[in-house]
């Protein structure tokens, strides 16, 4: 990005719903246990939105604690990454936006599933780049706890519900909290990894209820997870002129307390440096890389200075990275 047209962070806010459920509360339902998920994944609990709440709901809430913490709510566009949109067609970025009280402003959704929170950060930046929007409200919101079979043992337990935001500012690439550079990837050959066969436009219906559901093939998705996102790491790192050392905290998508170690241990970085709170909201999907940076920042591991390495991997697949150094801003 050019200097002067780089997106700078300016707000960040985070929702997650009132609802815990706990490892042992899963186990009397499924064929599974708190010490199996716990040593597997790292998720002792996750969030799970009540029937009335929606992933449009959540992102009202997450953005608008957001644009608090900006301490002002003037924005020029809303991108808001889901795959879970309350409905097929429209987009739920224009109801979030009204619900903000926004209406007027450009609002579109991302859909890059768990890595639709670096798409959609990359898409802001683009806008703020173009001189198309001034401020834009970037949000991550999923609730991957509806397309989960509630009988299957192999993807209940990850997934949480949750939403998180920031606001982004136009800036100059050389001050505190402008993004950049990115880094985004695709495969589409290996979509039948991580897909809900039916209920899209292609397949409306089928007779088996499955097809309703997120099937994964959880043991390749965990590899190609790993590899993909160290490779994207190592080329963000490479177009800003940083080395792995460089690195304070590595936000990545919160998937599995072991694929977050595993990157890592791939790149070089020390453990210390892994931001993880997938212990307490699960897998949130595009939600996870902000509700991270939220929780680090209340429990201070996050701190104004620190060069943050973000990177992310996702059903499509896709995957991607970018790099911040973190503003002094705190969750609203
Ligand atoms: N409780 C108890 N046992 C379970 C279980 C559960 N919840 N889920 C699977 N198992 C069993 C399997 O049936 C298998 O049993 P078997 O050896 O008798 O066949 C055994 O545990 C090992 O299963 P496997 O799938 O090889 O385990 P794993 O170590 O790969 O862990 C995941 C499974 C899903 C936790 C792991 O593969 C993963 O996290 N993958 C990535 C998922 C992901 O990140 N998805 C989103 C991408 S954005």
């Amino acid at each position: 990005m050019q200097k002067g047209h780089s997106a700078v962070v300016t707000g960040l806010g985070a929702w997650l719903p009132p609802r815990v459920v706990g490892n042992d509360e899963l186990a009397q339902r499924l064929d599974t246990s708190d010490e199996w998920i716990r040593s597997r994944t790292g998720i002792r609990e996750r969030r799970i939105a009540d029937p009335d709440t929606s992933t449009v709901d959540m992102a009202v809430h997450a953005g608008g604690n957001a644009l608090r913490s900006a301490g002002s709510d003037v924005v020029d566009a809303l991108v808001l990454a889901t795959s879970t949109a309350d409905q097929l067609c429209p987009a739920s970025a224009p109801q979030v936006a009204s619900g903000l009280g926004l209406s007027g402003i450009a609002a579109l959704d991302v859909n890059a599933v768990c890595s639709g929170f670096v798409y959609a950060l990359a898409t802001a930046g683009g806008l703020i780049a173009a001189g198309t929007a001034d401020r834009v409200l970037v949000i991550g919101a999923d609730v991957f706890s509806r397309l989960c079979d509630p009988q299957d043992r192999g993807t209940l337990p990850i997934f949480g519900d949750g939403a998180g935001a920031v606001v982004l500012r136009r800036g100059s690439a050389d001050e505190p909290g402008a993004i950049g550079p990115f880094d985004l990837h695709s495969d589409g050959e290996l979509a039948d990894l991580l897909i809900v066969p039916a209920g899209g436009a292609k397949q409306r219906e089928s007779a088996d209820p499955h097809d309703y559901f997120l099937t994964m093939q959880g043991t390749t998705v965990f590899r190609h997870a790993c590899a993909r996102m160290a490779e994207s790491a190592r080329t963000v790192l490479d177009r800003a002129g940083l080395e792995v050392g460089d690195v304070d905290r590595f936000v990545g998508h919160q998937a599995n307390l072991r694929i977050l170690q595993a990157t890592a241990k791939q790149l070089g970085l020390p453990q210390d440096r892994v931001v993880a709170n997938i212990g307490h909201a699960g897998n949130t999907s595009a939600a996870s890389i902000p509700l991270a940076l939220a929780d680090a920042c209340d429990d201070g591991s996050l701190q104004p200075g620190h060069r943050v390495l973000m990177a992310a991997f996702g059903a499509g697949l896709t995957w991607g990275s970018t790099l911040l150094s973190w503003p002094d801003v705190k969750p609203g």
